[in-house]
């Protein structure tokens, strides 16, 4: 069976489409068999990235719904990536930690957003194994200060597991999430480095 790797977070446009997308793709271009469950389906959700990268070739693996999960279809993959949407009611989260691996937890660095990661997590706590699982992704990082690093450390003083790399902000992926692409073949001077931040997280996943 893959590993499971559900993305989840408080609240809705905090980065876990961007995430999930680029994940998966950077698994992908690692030579995984990669799938990416889309459990949100609105508006720029990946679903629709993968729709809109379908009229130039696609991502290079496959987004579907999650009517389309077939034992069938998990049996030789190595990962599985879930995009959810934000707010998830505390049962849905529940049932998602019972089923993930891996519960990633997208998180920006300003006081507020660190606030309503610390509501899920203090869930996550309180849930059976789930700490155990669950780790923070710090995304949307100003390139320049401190930031990321003091967010960082002060989650790690709690406990929590943070993953070393630091998604950094650059407009590289909202222009990905307009053209259907992933910000690897995106035309900006900041693409290959948003891009290394991706691979480096991947690599700290699996
Ligand atoms: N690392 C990043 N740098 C710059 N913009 C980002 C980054 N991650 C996400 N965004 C932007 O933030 C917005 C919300 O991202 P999205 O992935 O849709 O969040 P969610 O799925 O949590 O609602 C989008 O406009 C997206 O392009
Ligand atoms: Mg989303």
């Amino acid at each position: 069976m893959p590993k499971v790797i559900a993305i989840t977070s408080e609240k809705g446009g905090v980065g876990k489409s961007t995430l999930a997308v680029h994940l998966a793709g950077a698994f992908h271009e690692r030579g995984l068999n990669v799938m990416l469950v889309d459990e949100d389906g609105r508006v720029g959700s990946s679903l629709r990235w993968a729709q809109k990268a379908g009229e130039h070739g696609g991502l290079g693996y496959s987004v579907i719904q999650p009517d389309d999960v077939k034992p069938r279809k998990l049996a030789d993959l190595d990962v599985l990536v879930i995009d959810t949407e934000g707010r998830p009611k505390r049962k849905e989260l529940r049932q998602l930690a019972g089923r993930a691996d891996l519960i990633l937890v997208p998180s920006g660095t300003s006081a507020l957003e660190l606030e309503s990661t610390r509501e899920l997590l203090d869930f996550l706590r309180d849930e059976g194994d789930a700490m155990r699982k669950t780790r923070v992704a710090l995304t949307r990082v100003p390139p320049v200060g401190h930031a990321g690093e003091d967010a960082r450390e002060s989650l790690r003083d709690e406990g929590w597991t943070v993953s070393n790399t630091l998604v950094r902000l650059y407009a590289a992926y909202q222009k990905a999430a307009e053209a259907g692409l992933l910000c690897r073949d995106i035309r900006d001077p900041r693409a290959d480095t948003a891009w290394d931040d991706i691979l480096s997280l991947s690599r700290e996943l699996l």
